[in-house]
């Protein structure tokens, strides 16, 4: 019998996504399992219905959860929704298991191999695999494009009859994926780009991107090309240097990340005091504690004439292409596994192993099991 998956409708307040979009639905289908879509699931991500249902069967919430082996969601399922799942089954989504401990226990003990998507390993064979990096490159243009809206100015140099109008400063602090794709953003609209990030190998990126870097003479660079948290003394050093850029600029965009920890404060309340009137911050990092003191996650505020942005699940904000990237990765991830409509896990492979959170009634992340105790 054909293995039968299913992508039931995201129940999280403002989530617009979908784990698999119809194109990727339809691709999981011609490798031979039986595929089941709750009806809406992918209405907000402006995919009908009738577009899933030429390859997959259409059913309501009940027996979606009753019937599939598979479950893809994005992200995680709420207690409520792990009882509906069958014992034993397999689900795949953004679990965060540090933020839902209950959750994973009941994963653990319903018999669930669950997958925490966010947990693949970022080797290069994994890249098309990597949500955070698809969901990160979403996030790095939206909030280009949310600076150049609510920034007092243009962004470019606009030279008209009524006179030139000089382009916008903008400076970017965090060079990672969304960093990269928000540099490249603001370049494309022809605003003058600074961007600083403690990794030294972020330079030769941001600068084949037309930014500068900014140098505060920090070098923060840890294990798998992440960054460690920073002493006081360095972070001291990074803020008399930052201070000054911040103060000039028209925007400020923060998409600074330590992988497990709150998000690093680098913008302080001294340097919003000192920037200009009009001018604004868009905190990528709100979501998990913002990269400025002042930011209120998923408020936009003004202080002192300096509007302060705090978007939460920014990826939502592009629900079809963030959808058809993430569903993309799954597809990436999990279609070697399946031969003639069955899945076969190969525990053997780096990929499945490190991203698996519960297996055979047991945590099988590590960390994860040391919180849960
Ligand atoms: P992230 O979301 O964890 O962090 C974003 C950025 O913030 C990072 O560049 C980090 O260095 C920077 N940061 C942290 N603390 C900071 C501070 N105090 N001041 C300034 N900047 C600070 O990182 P992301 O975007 O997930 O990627 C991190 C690295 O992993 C990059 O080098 C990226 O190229 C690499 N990567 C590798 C992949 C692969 O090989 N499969 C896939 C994706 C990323």
């Amino acid at each position: 019998m054909p293995v039968r998956m299913a992508v039931p409708k995201e129940t999280a307040s403002g989530e617009r996504r979908v784990a698999l979009d119809p194109t990727m639905a339809e691709r999981f289908v011609k490798l031979g399992v039986e595929m089941l879509v709750e009806k809406d699931a992918g209405l907000s991500a402006f995919f009908a219905d009738d577009i899933y249902a030429k390859s997959s069967r259409l059913v309501d919430h009940q027996t979606l959860y009753a019937e599939a082996d598979v479950v893809f969601k994005v992200q995680g399922p709420t207690l409520e929704e792990v009882e509906s799942l069958k014992d034993g089954s397999v689900l795949l989504a953004v679990l965060q298991p540090h933020r839902n401990l209950e959750v994973v226990k009941r994963l653990r003990d319903k018999n669930i191999t669950s997958f925490a998507m966010e947990l693949i390993p970022r080797i290069s064979r994994a890249q098309s695999m990597d949500v955070l990096s698809s969901q990160a490159a979403v996030a790095g243009y939206f909030v280009a494009l949310r600076a150049a809206v609510l920034a007092s100015g243009f962004f470019p140099m606009l030279t008209t009859a009524a006179g030139t109008i000089r382009p916008s400063k903008i400076v970017i602090v965090g060079a990672g994926v969304a960093g990269l794709q928000a540099i490249a953003t603001c370049r494309r609209l022809g605003a003058m780009v600074e961007a600083y990030d403690i990794r030294p190998a972020a330079r030769q990126e941001i600068e084949s991107l037309g930014a500068k870097m900014i140098d505060t003479g920090v070098n923060a660079a840890a294990e798998g090309g992440y960054a460690r948290e920073l002493t006081a003394e360095e972070r001291q050093k990074q803020a008399d240097v930052l201070a000054k850029h911040v103060a000039a600029a028209n925007a400020v965009i923060t998409t600074a990340a330590i992988p497990g920890r709150a998000a690093p404060k680098i913008v302080t309340a001294a340097m919003v005091e000192n920037m200009k009137r009009g001018a604004v911050i868009i905190d990528l990092a709100a979501e998990s504690g913002g990269n400025c003191e002042l930011t209120r996650p998923g408020e936009t505020y003004e202080h002192n004439g300096v509007l302060i942005d705090g978007p939460i699940n920014i990826p939502s904000n592009f629900p079809a292409p963030a959808s058809e990237m993430y569903a993309k990765n799954l597809f990436n991830f999990l279609s070697p596994m399946i031969k003639d409509g069955a899945l076969n896990l190969d525990w053997n492979d780096e990929v499945i192993a490190k991203s698996a959170l519960t297996h055979g009634g047991k945590i099988v992340h590590e960390p994860t099991s040391k919180l849960v105790g």
